[in-house]
């Protein structure tokens, strides 16, 4: 495997001049840099400069030196690519998917976080066509950071400065991570099951399978290998995941037991149907006929319950417990107790009254002990729960 490498991409604006100054920071801190200027960008910094820095050839096309230089190779080897300073002819290209020079080449083909650090007249950055751009990067999952307002080239000032290297730097290294789970396999399920009834119909649940997709996709940032067990998750998975489809509890429990022995830390974020229909009936269950219909259920395994069982010195277990309030107790009470007899090193508590949770892209998750203490509380996205996840299993 080759050395993971910083792409600096710097484009046409006059900030460009600030650009040698971030790669000197990220090669101090340890990085391995590759500067991709664009040609416009050659009017602002030398390409002398930017190899003296990096201490590797500079490019701009796609064919000036396709084996020193190869866009492919580039975009496979990048641990994150961040455009600093982003002009907004870049920004233009970029959002239409053009691949025309190296460093657009190098984006369409990398699945590495990407940060651009837009740079430009305030007129130009508030135009509706640079905010369309920036809008689509940004759904698209690029981290756009800010361009304060300051003094700008000419006599005027304005929004539409770069930010300084420093915070382009703690931008950087936050999409990459930590890389504190690297050499660490991470089992997550997500999703939840279908217990079938008959071929069109089946017993299941609200969930969405974004908190265990948030749960792989901050263990692939931190290095992890991850392997995701999806029950019927119709979100995309995390890049670099392994990902196994299940449909019903059984084979979810299958999937999961059979990868646990290798995995360091497992997460059970799935909801997990707790009964399935006695029967399922191989053609479909006709009305007709039919004033009511009882429907026979029966258990299914509990598979936290199982990997708990199994668990082997060293490997770290997190369950969930999405709880609601009654007249018996709290949901946080109730998630206490479950934390306490169910065994995992650490239970993520959501109160889910009102059907608040599913389906939502912020949480409010309470993290438990093996003893139903509490030990910590996230607000804020479905990432940032699974993140403080991470932290917490780490220090178990
Ligand atoms: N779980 C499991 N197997 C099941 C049911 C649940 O592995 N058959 C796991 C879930 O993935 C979760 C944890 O157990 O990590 C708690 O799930 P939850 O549905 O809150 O609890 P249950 O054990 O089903 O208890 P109850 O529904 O009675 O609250």
């Amino acid at each position: 495997m080759t050395t993971p490498v910083i792409v600096v991409g710097v484009t046409g604006s006059i900030a460009a001049y600030k650009s040698p100054a971030l790669i000197r920071l990220l090669t101090e801190a340890g990085h391995s840099v590759r500067a991709v200027p664009t040609a416009a960008a050659l009017n602002f910094v030398g390409a002398a400069t930017l190899e003296a820095l990096t201490g590797f050839p500079v490019a701009t096309d796609v064919f000036a030196d396709a084996s020193g230089v190869d866009h492919i190779a580039l975009a496979a080897d990048a641990a994150a690519v961040v455009v600093a300073p982003a002009s907004a002819d870049f920004l233009a290209r970029y959002a239409a998917g053009q691949a025309g020079d190296l460093l657009t080449a190098t984006l369409l083909a990398t699945k590495a976080p990407v940060i651009v650090a837009p740079a430009m007249h305030t007129a130009m950055l508030e135009h509706p066509a640079t905010r369309a751009n920036l809008a689509v990067l940004g759904e698209r999952g690029v981290v756009i950071l800010d361009s304060p307002a300051g003094r700008l080239t000419g006599a005027d000032s304005g929004s539409g400065r770069m930010l300084e290297p420093p915070a382009i730097m703690a931008a950087v290294e936050t999409a990459i991570g930590p890389g504190d789970l690297v050499g660490k396999t991470v089992l997550v399920s997500a999703g939840g099951t279908r217990e079938p009834l008959d071929p069109v119909r089946y017993l299941g649940n609200r969930s969405s399978g974004k908190q265990g997709l948030a749960v792989a996709q901050a263990a692939r940032r931190r290095g992890a290998a991850v392997t995701l067990v999806a029950a019927n998750v119709e979100l995309a998975p995390p890049d670099g995941a392994e990902v196994v489809a299940v449909g019903t509890a059984q084979e979810l429990r299958e999937a999961m037991v059979r990868r646990a022995p290798t995995a360091d830390l497992i997460v059970m974020a799935a909801a997990v149907a707790d009964f399935r229909p006695a029967q399922t009936a191989s053609d479909k269950i006709k009305r007709a006929g039919l004033t009511g219909q009882t429907l026979e259920l029966v258990a299914t395994p509990d598979i936290l319950a199982a990997l708990v069982a199994e668990r082997r010195s060293g490997q770290v277990i997190v369950g969930f417990a999405a709880e609601t309030g009654d007249d018996r107790a709290s949901a946080l009470e109730h998630a206490a107790a479950k934390a306490r007899h169910k065994g995992a090193d650490l239970t993520v508590a959501n109160v889910v009254a009102g059907g608040a949770v599913f389906g939502a892209d912020t949480t409010e998750a309470v993290l438990l002990d093996r003893s139903g203490s509490e030990i910590g509380r996230v607000t804020g996205s479905k990432l940032a729960v699974a993140d403080a996840l991470l932290d917490a299993a780490l220090n178990i």
